[in-house]
């Protein structure tokens, strides 16, 4: 599982390192420009988990008049006060919870706050929960930080929905921290609140009051069909026990922006992250979190993520519809995020992928699976890039074919690579002279 697995010059890293894994999408940029690179055309990205939307105007403003008003120095660690206050004001409304910003954490993005939290709260051999396929980094830092990977496997034919029932036994006493992430990436879940009712109780009852689930909400913004973002924090019992985190980078179209914020039960967690803060980066730039201040509290955002979510919704529609009408493939409707999730395993078998992994040198295989391969054939033969399972948590993978479509593309793009796709999932000979080429079977 390992992204880093050091070994190429011995006796150079820590141990360690071979331990942490990776965000596969990353590695993807490279290959991209590699495919690029023949001058036959660009790829599609249907690989990106950042909208397509411009940064709205009257947040980029907020950003430059912090700059030229002189904001860029160090500043406190745990976040601006006043960003902390708007957090905390929008956290709390949303969510029916009295907020104290003493209790919020302010990061680069939502990334930090995932390995952050492992590193406060996990001890060697304790457990770590987390949903498979899911979001990668749940999984990359569990045994970088000496916890144990607990992943709870999500079922298509239940919409890839986690209940209490499916989350009880792979809870324990030692089970130190649950991931949970509605709406979610890859699938789309969004959690109903019968569905948070449940998984609360199982919970309260399966655990002890020290275990902390960790609500990833980064997408909470981006749900469909008149679907309201609950979060399991709301519920009875569970503030005392939620990390509520979530960022700008996906609500407002701003990855760049880097800046997240983790809300913890209490100001004592809270302040154990401000000193991680101060050891990892001092601070986080004042410009951005100014700039993220105005994103939460100006009336100019809210139009601004209407328009970006009517925009995935219509997309999402035609993409799981076409998707639907390629032999070998069913996809289900996603209610939140701006992804779809199609299982290809009919796809798969009808190239006889199996096979032709099953044969590839095991160095191969262990970075690799049936539905990498169709992927990269896709990329590298079509010129449409997407995201493989494996790439959302490599155990309790084998033998699940799904590809992740990201639709924050245009629309006009999204069609030209439903068509290759289809193209792709029928050609056999060229899938079987992919493999035989050799060219690029893993990541
Ligand atoms: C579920 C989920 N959580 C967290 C993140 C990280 O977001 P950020 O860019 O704010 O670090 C992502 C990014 O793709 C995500 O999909």
């Amino acid at each position: 599982m390992n992204g880093s697995a050091p070994g190429a010059s011995p006796g150079l890293f820590a141990e360690r390192v071979g331990r942490i894994g990776t965000e596969e999408a990353f590695k993807l940029g490279p290959l991209l420009t590699e495919v690029e690179a023949d001058g036959r055309g660009r790829v599609i990205r249907c690989n990106l988990g950042q909208p397509d939307f411009p940064l709205p105007t009257h947040i980029t403003e907020a950003v430059v008049d912090a700059l030229r008003a002189g904001h860029t120095t160090y500043c406190d660690p745990q976040g601006l006060p006043e960003l902390r206050r708007a957090i905390a004001a929008s956290v709390g409304g949303e969510r029916g919870l009295e907020v104290d910003p003493r209790r919020v954490v302010v990061y680069p993005g939502s990334r930090p706050s995932i390995g952050l939290t492992q590193h406060a709260y996990v001890r060697a051999g304790d457990e770590v929960v987390y949903p498979t396929p899911g979001y990668p980094l749940y999984e990359s830092f569990v045994e970088y930080v000496g916890g144990t990977p607990v992943p709870v496997p999500l079922q298509e034919d239940s919409g890839f929905a986690l209940t209490g029932e499916e989350l009880a036994p792979h809870l324990s006493l030692r089970t130190r921290l649950i991931y949970l992430n509605f709406p979610s990436n890859p699938t789309g879940g969004v959690a109903s609140e019968e569905q948070l009712a449940g998984l609360a109780e199982t919970i309260l009852e399966r655990t002890p009051p020290t275990t902390r689930v960790y609500s990833d909400e980064a997408y909470e913004a981006i749900v469909f069909d008149g679907a309201r973002h609950v979060s399991i924090a709301s519920l009875p019992g569970m503030a005392e026990r939620t990390i509520i985190a979530s960022a700008v980078s996906k609500t407002y179209s701003w990855t760049g922006g880097r800046v997240g914020w983790a809300v913890f039960p209490t100001v004592e967690e809270a302040l154990v992250q401000r000193n991680l803060n101060i050891n990892y980066y001092a601070s986080i730039p004042p410009y951005s979190q100014l700039g993220a201040k105005v994103a939460l509290e100006s009336p100019a955002s809210p139009p601004a993520i209407a328009t970006m979510v009517e925009a995935f919704r219509r997309r999402r529609d035609f993409v799981v519809d076409d998707l639907n009408q390629i032999p070998g493939i069913r996809c289900q409707l996603p209610r939140g995020a701006f992804y779809a999730f199609p299982n290809i395993s009919g796809v798969v078998e009808s190239l006889e992928a199996e096979a032709a992994f099953a044969a590839l040198p095991e160095e191969i295989r262990r970075r690799s699976s049936p539905a990498t391969l169709f992927a990269l054939f896709l990329l590298y033969r079509y010129r449409v890039a997407t995201m493989d399972r494996r790439s959302f948590g490599v155990r309790g993978s084998e033998g699940r074919h799904f590809l992740r479509i990201s639709v924050a593309t245009g629309d006009e793009d999204l069609r030209e690579a439903l068509r290759r796709l289809q193209q792709a999932a029928a050609d056999r000979k060229g899938f079987a002279d992919f493999v035989r080429s050799g060219e690029r079977l893993a990541y």
